[in-house]
């Protein structure tokens, strides 16, 4: 899939649309990302609505060649004073027909980039399922395991499980 990651600054309601979609195919496939089943489009679509226009953080969206919405990453700034080294990824998400063509390694490329090079951090952070698809695509990526919190947050399905809160360093050059 020809594929084009951007910065999403203006969404459009087309946006908003194609992002609440995005959110309930991630769920509905079982993916742990702070919703539960059964997720209205219209409510995962006003999530997006209102957590967008954040001045810490900062979105992009993979779109496909007719410029649909397929995957999504974001990153969050620690607005603290003693933290602007630090931040978090959330969000890395991609549509399930879009899926195993690379675009995730590319939605998390582009957020470490902007993480180490843009904000110049040294430390970001983020948690996952724990054994979830995406918990060996962070390893293999570089991310280390800094700990598992039991019973930190339920499945799409109501069900209690672990997450596991990684890290990403770079010292300073
Ligand atoms: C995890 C997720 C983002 C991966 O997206 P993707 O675009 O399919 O990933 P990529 O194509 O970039 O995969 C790169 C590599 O990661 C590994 N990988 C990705 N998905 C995997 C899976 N389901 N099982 C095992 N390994 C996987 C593979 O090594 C893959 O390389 P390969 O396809 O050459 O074997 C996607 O499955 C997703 O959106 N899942 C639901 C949401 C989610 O769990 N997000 C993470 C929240 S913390």
């Amino acid at each position: 899939m020809t594929a084009t990651i951007s910065l999403l600054s203006e969404p459009s309601d087309a946006d908003l649309d194609a992002l609440g979609a995005l959110l309930v195919d991630v769920v509905e496939g079982g993916a742990s990302v702070g919703f539960l089943l059964p997720l209205p489009r219209e409510e995962a679509r006003a999530w997006w609505r209102e957590t967008l226009p954040d001045p810490w953080t900062q979105t992009w969206v993979a779109r496909d060649g007719g410029g649909a919405v397929v995957g999504t990453v974001r990153l969050s700034r620690a607005s603290k004073a003693n933290s602007r080294h630090r931040g978090e990824v959330s969000k890395l998400m991609v549509a399930r027909r879009a899926r195993r063509q690379g675009l995730a390694s590319r939605l998390m490329e582009t957020a470490e980039r902007a993480a180490f090079d843009e904000h110049a951090m040294r430390l970001v952070l983020l948690d996952t399922e724990t054994d979830s698809p995406a918990q060996p695509f962070y390893l293999e990526r570089g991310w280390s395991v800094v700990g598992v919190i039991a019973d930190y947050a339920a499945t799409p399905y109501g069900d209690p499980a672990a997450t596991t809160i990684m890290e990403l360093r770079r010292s300073q050059p």
